[in-house]
């Protein structure tokens, strides 16, 4: 047990607002609120009912198709539901005008799904032809494209190359940067850093993230002055970066934190394709309440349905500069053996 686990009553400073409880509770209450109701209002969780939504469901089952193939030994003739699903919805989302490659994507897998059965000697079950018969059909309705769903061979070794870095000092190396220099990152170099970051992985393949891109100047400077982190360094950075989330790509209850989840992760990763890059970024949080957000929501073209993740500025690295030294906790805090409750010899966990 560490001194940290311990309970102590104290009178600890903070900079959050001086009030009794009750009324900070009413407080926080109404920004869960305000976070529910956006939600509830764009995500599919009481119903689908934005295009998005149904794009959203297209890939989820696509990417259910094609994980199910890459697994060692797949189940002939698996998951009759999702199969299914995935063209009825695919039908529907082309009919609708939907993006013709997410459609492309579903069939694709469903292509690759039959004809890893036709490899193996389980009988084709009564619904194959049916489904044969659905795939030939959307294919002669959807454009020709490159693969863009089903599985692909990857070995070893090309991903041993490609990931080879001297050594971990990629990460180490890595600071928040709060003083740029004045040369610009270059629109190329910004999508090259996106198009890297894209490669995050994300709940289903949903892909839920935006970036929208503000120059230095009057647009950065607006939405720097919505966030309250960046005094004395923001107006600096080469751009602002607003990380955002589509809620309609959700369609769960159980998914109603998985936007912070996977922008997040996507940021983390637009970070290191701007390291890789040479370029400096500082992350800037949007840990705000519902006033602050309605306020950037008034400066900048943000839809209702998106959720803003953070603010990242980027700026090309000075010849040399400070940085804070950011202490990290000793590895043992952070590597824990897992423990489990009650565990038997005999029977494991009960
Ligand atoms: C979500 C998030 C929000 C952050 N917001 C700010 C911010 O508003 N201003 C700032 O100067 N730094 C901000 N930071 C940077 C952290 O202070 C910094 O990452 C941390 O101290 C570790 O330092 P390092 O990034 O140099 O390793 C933020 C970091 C994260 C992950």
């Amino acid at each position: 047990m560490t001194a940290d686990s311990t309970q102590v009553r104290f009178q600890a400073r903070t900079d959050g607002p001086r009030s009794g409880w009750l009324k900070k509770l009413i407080l926080l209450s109404r920004e869960y609120y305000y976070d529910a109701k956006r939600f509830i209002a764009h995500s599919g969780a009481l119903s689908p009912r934005h295009l998005a939504t149904l794009r959203a469901l297209v890939t989820m089952d696509t990417h259910r198709v094609e994980k199910g193939l890459a697994i060692p030994s797949p189940k002939p003739w698996f998951g009759e539901p999702i199969i299914k699903r995935v063209l009825h919805n695919t039908s529907l989302y082309a009919r609708l005008g939907g993006d013709e490659d997410v459609c492309k994507a579903a069939l694709d897998a469903v292509e690759s799904y039959l004809d890893a059965n036709s490899q193996h000697a389980a009988a084709e079950p009564q619904w194959a032809p049916e489904l044969k018969r659905t795939v030939a059909g959307l294919n002669e309705q959807l454009r020709p494209a490159g693969l863009l769903g089903g599985t692909k061979t990857v070995s070893r070794e090309t991903v041993y190359k490609a990931s080879r870095l001297d050594s971990l000092d990629f990460f180490t190396s890595r600071y928040s940067i709060r003083d740029f220099a004045a040369d610009l990152v270059t629109e190329e170099q910004i999508a090259a850093a996106v198009a890297a970051a894209q490669h995050t992985p994300s709940v289903c393949n949903r892909q839920s993230w935006s970036v929208h891109v503000f120059p230095r100047g009057p647009h950065a400077d607006a939405v720097l002055a919505c966030q309250n982190g960046n005094a004395g360094f923001g107006h600096t950075a080469s751009h602002i970066l607003l990380i955002t989330v589509d809620l309609r790509t959700f369609v769960y209850p159980g998914e109603r934190n998985q936007g912070w989840v996977d922008g997040g992760m996507f940021a983390m990763s637009l970070l290191h394709a701007f390291h890789a890059l040479g370029i400096g970024t500082c992350c800037l949080n949007w840990s705000v309440d519902s006033q602050a957000d309605r306020r950037l929501r008034a400066v900048a073209e943000i839809s209702s349905h998106e959720i803003v993740i953070m603010m990242l500025a980027v700026g090309q690295l000075p010849e040399s500069l400070q940085v804070a030294a950011s202490w990290r906790r000793p590895l043992d805090d952070v590597i824990r053996t897992g423990r489990l409750r009650q565990f038997t010899m005999q029977g494991g966990d009960q």
